[in-house]
Parts: structure tokens; C-alpha cells; sequence
């Protein structure tokens, strides 16, 4: 039977005979298919079926394996969830020492290695010297121990000499084999297994995982991590087992320790035979004999390591052939044989001189980092962003701390967190402001918001702010209208409002300073092109909280006008394709306020364009209604009930009396009775006749 036949088998199996007669029998099946179905899964990353039944099978075998303790084993794949708390780590000695690597920083020093490799193996001009190239995985060094085929202990490196032994810890691991070779693998495939045998490797986070396992602490209230290695290092430090369990940790093999017995030749070789044992090898590995193409692989993974979902810190280079590598030696504490290429770091430590706080356009407040200015990869950075208040205290970062600052790719730097070590007293803690730095009004933290807001409509700050992002080139798009322009505007009150930019006169501004020639009339010549844009530009100009770019693409294609949505209730907004229920309360909650109504009309006197373009598709040509059931309840206004189910059928619609589970929306007119409260009761969204209207005459 294949894999996948035994496994069906036993899915079909479980729920019926949960305490079988055979129990050493049936674990045994259980095992074997466990163990193959965890190899394709965790070290081939073929997955074959479905998580939820790989769960089925495993909550079975335990449940056998605790009825009947004698059919428990070491290596049983239920083993995977930690033993018992410990009161510190035993000391291992290496059998043969855990070496580092010396670095090489550039192409130069990689071509000096290589010629002094050469050298020392006096190689002639036409004799080659292969090389494999391995990302260098940015994690833990751990050596496994296997003997009679059984994972016996794993350590961590320690200083090179003396570990610490985490076997407990590292038995968690999925893609650590508890037992060799791998489940599936027979005949001509199998390898000899050596009786005794360490396999070298590291213990990482996946960037994903490390981002959900933050997640996880920070809602749990705990200290969250600054990054996946300090992830991989807590976890497998951890005294209680079940804890690393709970943490998504993986393996890549990369060397081998000492064998009894044979081993491949070769450190490509020495790749394939772990492989074949059932170890995770790291597949951008290249082996070749020219340093040109080593120091391309360098340069080539400089650029892609942000598309890995593991961070590294540079690349390995190994002379392949391990008699080589004998010849060469090491000094003091690094192998002659390999070298390390670091790449450039995008990481450093800096003093944080101060915390300050910038208002943005929706008067959120945003702590940023004042840094003693510090040169990362290439630039030199002396602010951070801080993101808000909880960052801050989650990672207890204190003013005068030397913190870590990250750049990655194109981003604003960031603030990782404190270097707790180098602390001297002097750090102080940091709060929040109470009151708006530009306006003083007091800022408020809405309940389940990360960030502060000004919630001041007049605040000045907040004001230049939406002016520069309404003129900005992704919104209204007006040339010569910068950062400066509008403090200055605003400033000289001659900018109160945004409708007050389509009120400027050649007049007043040329009374301003620095407006002498031509600039007047340039300006006024933008800001008239600028009234023809589209309404999803108007839109996400507004500066409406929770309304990006994509949002306004998207309520621009359902709605005709920028009155049209003014007129939306919530559950016609979320009704539409890519708007949420925060995104429809936001854009709803704008619309209530006089002055902003008051806006959009100003603006339409002023000749701005507030109707949708033709070339702003709909964003349904089937119509809005298409796919969904309505009811139809109540006295409505400018039409009957039955034109209403005219045009809703017209739309594509489904109609139908009674209100269910399945109705997508109850159109209310006044008087609607039962129907409405049976709606509220279901959760079906209810919509009045304005926004029915809206949505008609959009579809
Ligand atoms: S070989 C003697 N290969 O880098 C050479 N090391 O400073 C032993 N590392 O602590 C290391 N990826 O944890 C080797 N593909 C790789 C590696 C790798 C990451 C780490 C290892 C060690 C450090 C060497």
C-alpha cells in the first residue's frame, strides 16, 4: 500500500476503534505512516495531507500509547512535546571542538583566501580547486549525536569546547530526525548508517514564525523578541521542554562531526549524504572551482536575502574536497579550510538621545528616535522610527539606552531594542506626551488602538500635515506644492481649509515671501489642472483614517460620486468588495462630521471633480446586486416595494420573503416590522433606502 492508501486506512480507522485490541500493532503502523508523513512535511517540504489529519492520527497514537504504556518508544513521533521541566543544562565536551570561521568582507578577501588555499596545497595553474558555497544561516550551531541510528544528544556549541545539553529541547524540533535514515527510503537508497555519528548544523526561526510568535507574547502581555536568532537562542535555552516545543524552530545539517566509519569525500558529498539520511540540507548550496562565480554567489545573495523566509549573515565558502581540508588545517580557533563572507550589516548599535513625537495628518502621534548618528549599510541614520507606545514599553527602551537599529531594504530604519548589558543607571523611562506638541489639546488612545491620536480638528500640525498629503503626487497631484509651501501657507493663514487651496489668488500670494516672477501663476496653473482628477485620488487625499491608496480605488469603483458615499450607512460600505467593518466605521464616521460634508460640497462649488470618471471601471459590470438575496421590507419612499425587487432582480439579484441565515441584505423602509428585527437578530446587514439608492445607481 502507498503512503497515502495507509494513511486513509487509518484516518478511516481512528474515530472507530480508538482502544484496539492490537495496540502494539496498530502504534507501530501509526509511527511508521506519522514518521514518513512528518519527513515529507518538515524536511522535503512535500506536504501530503492535510494538518488537521496528521493531528487525527497523532492524538490516536497517544491516546494508545497512554492506555498502554509498554508500546511507548523513544523515538515515537508523539515524543515531540517536550519532557519534564530541569533545573539547568549538563555540560558536554565536544568530541572534536566546534571551530568559528575567520570573515572575509569583500571580493578582495575572498581572492586572498582562495590564493592562500592554494598555496598552502601547492597547486599547480591548471589544477582546480572546487569550492562549495552555503548560505550562512543566521542561528545556533548545534552538534547531534546519533548512535545505533537513535538521536542521543544534541548541544550547543558553548565556546567551542564545552556546550550545554539541550537534547530535550532539540528532540521538539520536527525537522530533527529522532531516528535514521528516514521512514520510506529502502534498498539501493539506504545508506549504511555508522554506528555513531555527529551531524553538525543550526537551529533558526522562520521569519514568519518569529513574526506570529511576537505576536503570540505581545498579546499575552509578555516580553516580545527582537529578532528570529534571539528567538532560536530563547527557545532552546528554555528549562521547560514543552516551552520550546511551543516555539517553531527548524534545522538545517551542514557538516558532519565524527564518524565511525566512513564518510563521503567530499563536502558536497558530505551535503547529499545527509540528505539522504533524513536531514534538512539548505538548498542554495553551489559548489564550483572558480572564485569568480564564488564571489558572484557572494554578491547575488547580498541582494536576494530578504526573499528567504530565514535570515542569514552572509555566505560559507568551504574548499570541498575533505582530504584537502585535512591538509590545510586550522589556526587557533578557525578552520584555514573555509571562510566566512559577511555581509555588509544593516544592523548597528547607537546611543538614543532622545524620543520625540511627530503629528501626522490623522493626528496620530508617532514616537520617533533621535540617534546618535550611526553608519549602517552604506548611510548614515540618526533617526528611527519607534512606531508608538506599547513598542516602546514591550521592549522596555529607555532614553540615553544603546539600542539596536535595523535598516532593511528601502524602509525607514527602526529601533529594534535595547542593549540591556550596557545599561549605567542613567536611562530614563519614557512617556507618552499628554498633550498634542503643536496644538496642546489632550491626545486620546482609543480602547484595542495601538497609537495615540490629536483628536483636534484644528490642530495646526495635523493640518500642514493633510495639506501636504492632499497636494502630494499620489493624491491631487499639485506641482510645486511641497512640505514647505504648505507650513507656509498655513501658517500665513491664507490655507485654513483644503477647499481654501482652489481660493488662492495671484493677489495674496505674491505678497508672500519668496514669491516673486513667475511662481504665482505656475502654482495657480497646478492646483486649476489639479481639479480634474479622479475621485479615488479626492479620495484618499481627504486624509481619512484607515484609507489608503487601495482603499479609495475601492470605494471609488462602487460609488458614482463622492456624495454617493457620503450617503452610505456601515452596512453598505462593508458590503462593498475589499472594505472592512474598521475601514466602513472610519469612512462612515468622517461623513458625520458638518464641516467635512461642508468640504465636499466647497470643494465641488470650487470646480474640483467629485464624480466618478469614465475611466473609474465599476467594480461589477454584472451589477452590484449579482449573487446576492434580499428582502425587502417596509414603506419606502421614492418607490414601491415591488419596483424595488424589479431593479434588484434587474441587478442581478435573487429575491425573497422571509428573512434566514441566507439573506446577504434587508432593504428597510419605514414601518418594516418583524422582518428588521428577525434581520438584527440573524446579523443580516440592513440597508435604508439611501444607501439602496446608492448602490443601485452605482451597479
Ligand atoms: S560551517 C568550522 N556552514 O556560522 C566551520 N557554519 O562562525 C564550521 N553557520 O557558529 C561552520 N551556516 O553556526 C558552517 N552553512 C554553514 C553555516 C555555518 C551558519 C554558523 C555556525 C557557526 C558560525 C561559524
Amino acid at each position: 500500500m502507498t503512503l497515502i492508501e495507509r494513511c486513509r486506512a487509518l484516518l478511516a480507522e481512528a474515530d472507530t476503534r480508538s482502544f484496539p485490541d492490537d495496540p502494539e500493532r496498530v502504534a507501530g503502523m501509526l509511527r511508521e505512516v506519522l514518521d514518513e508523513l512528518a519527513y515529507r512535511y518538515y524536511v522535503l517540504d512535500e506536504p501530503l495531507v492535510a494538518d488537521s489529519e496528521y493531528d487525527r492520527l497523532i492524538s490516536w497514537l497517544r491516546s494508545i500509547e497512554r492506555a498502554n504504556p509498554s508500546v511507548y518508544r523513544d523515538d515515537s513521533p508523539s515524543a515531540r512535546v517536550g519532557g519534564e521541566p530541569r533545573p539547568g543544562f549538563e555540560k558536554v565536551v565536544h568530541p572534536e571542538p566546534m571551530l568559528s570561521l575567520t570573515n572575509a568582507f569583500d571580493a578582495e578577501d575572498l581572492r586572498a583566501w582562495y590564493q592562500r588555499c592554494r598555496k598552502v596545497l601547492s597547486l599547480s595553474d591548471d589544477e582546480a580547486l572546487a569550492m562549495a558555497c552555503e548560505l550562512k544561516i543566521d542561528g545556533l550551531a548545534v552538534a547531534l549525536t546519533y548512535r545505533n541510528g537513535l538521536l542521543e544528544t544534541a548541544a550547543t556549541r558553548g565556546d567551542g569546547t564545552t556546550g550545554e545539553n539541550i537534547t530535550a529541547n532539540v528532540r521538539t524540533i520536527r525537522s530533527v530526525p529522532l531516528r535514521v535514515p528516514p521512514p520510506g527510503l529502502s534498498g539501493a537508497a539506504s545508506p549504511l548508517v555508522p554506528r555513531v555519528f555527529e551531524v553538525r548544523g543550526e537551529v533558526y526561526m522562520h521569519r514568519s514564525h518569529f513574526e506570529s510568535l511576537n505576536e503570540r507574547l505581545a498579546a499575552a502581555g509578555e516580553k516580545v523578541i527582537a529578532n528570529p536568532r534571539n528567538g532560536a537562542a530563547g527557545s532552546l535555552r528554555q528549562l521547560d521542554p514543552k516551552v520550546t516545543a511551543s516555539r517553531p524552530l527548524s534545522f538545517f545539517g551542514y557538516a558532519l562531526g565524527p564518524v565511525e566509519g566512513g564518510r563521503p569525500s567530499t563536502q558536497s558529498g558530505v551535503l547529499t549524504w545527509l540528505g539522504l539520511m533524513g536531514f534538512r540540507t539548505n538548498p542554495a548550496t553551489r559548489t564550483t572551482s572558480s572564485i569568480d562565480e564564488v564571489i558572484g554567489f557572494c554578491q547575488e545573495w547580498s541582494r536576494e536575502r530578504g526573499s528567504l523566509d530565514y535570515e542569514i549573515d552572509g555566505v560559507v565558502v568551504k574548499v570541498d574536497d575533505l582530504a584537502m581540508q585535512a591538509r590545510l588545517g586550522a589556526v587557533s580557533h578557525a578552520p584555514r579550510w573555509a571562510v566566512a563572507f559577511k555581509f555588509p550589516a544593516r544592523e548597528a548599535t547607537t546611543v538614543l538621545e532622545d524620543i520625540i513625537v511627530n503629528v501626522g495628518r490623522t493626528g496620530v502621534i508617532k514616537p520617533e528616535a533621535v540617534l546618535r548618528p550611526v553608519f549602517i549599510g552604506g548611510v548614515t541614520v540618526s533617526q528611527a522610527t519607534l512606531h508608538n507606545e506599547d513598542y516602546i514599553r514591550s521592549r522596555d527602551i529607555r532614553i540615553l539606552d544603546t539600542v539596536l537599529v535595523k535598516r532593511a531594504g528601502d524602509v525607514i530604519p527602526a529601533v529594534i531594542g535595547p542593549v540591556t548589558e550596557a545599561r549605567t543607571g542613567n536611562e530614563r523611562v519614557w512617556t507618552m506626551p499628554q498633550h498634542c506638541p503643536s496644538c496642546g489639546h489632550p491626545l486620546e488612545r482609543l480602547d484595542g488602538e495601538a497609537d495615540t491620536y490629536c483628536v483636534a480638528s484644528d490642530c495646526p500640525a495635523q493640518f500642514v500635515r493633510l495639506v501636504e498629503h492632499f497636494v502630494s503626487r499620489e493624491t491631487m497631484d499639485i506641482e510645486g506644492f511641497g512640505a514647505r509651501l504648505a507650513a507656509q501657507l498655513a501658517g500665513e493663514g491664507l490655507v485654513r481649509g483644503l477647499a481654501d487651496i482652489y481660493r488662492l489668488d495671484s493677489e495674496s500670494l505674491t505678497r508672500l515671501e519668496g514669491f516673486a516672477g513667475r511662481k504665482a501663476e505656475n502654482l495657480l496653473a497646478a492646483i486649476d489642472a489639479s481639479r480634474h482628477r479622479t475621485i479615488s485620488r479626492l479620495i484618499f487625499g481627504l486624509g481619512i483614517r484607515h484609507v489608503g491608496k487601495t482603499t479609495a480605488e475601492a470605494l471609488a469603483r462602487s460609488v458614482e460620486s463622492v456624495a454617493a458615499l457620503a450617503a452610505l450607512d456601515i452596512e453598505a460600505l462593508s458590503a462593498m468588495q475589499g472594505i472592512g467593518p474598521v475601514i466602513a466605521q472610519s469612512v462612515f464616521d468622517w461623513f458625520r462630521h458638518e464641516e467635512n460634508r461642508r468640504l465636499v460640497d466647497d470643494l465641488s462649488t470650487l470646480g474640483v471633480n467629485t464624480v466618478r470618471l469614465p475611466g473609474e471601471a465599476p467594480a461589477h459590470a454584472t451589477g452590484w446586486a449579482a449573487g446576492r438575496t434580499f428582502v425587502v421590507t417596509g414603506i419606502l419612499e421614492s418607490m414601491s416595494r415591488s419596483d424595488a425587487e424589479t431593479r434588484i432582480k434587474a441587478s442581478g439579484g435573487k429575491v425573497s420573503s422571509s428573512v434566514s441565515a441566507r439573506t446577504d441584505f434587508v432593504v428597510a423602509g419605514d414601518s418594516p416590522g418583524s422582518k428588521l428585527a428577525k434581520a438584527r437578530e440573524l446579523g443580516v446587514a440592513i440597508l435604508d433606502e439611501a444607501a439602496f439608492l446608492a448602490h443601485l445607481t452605482q451597479s
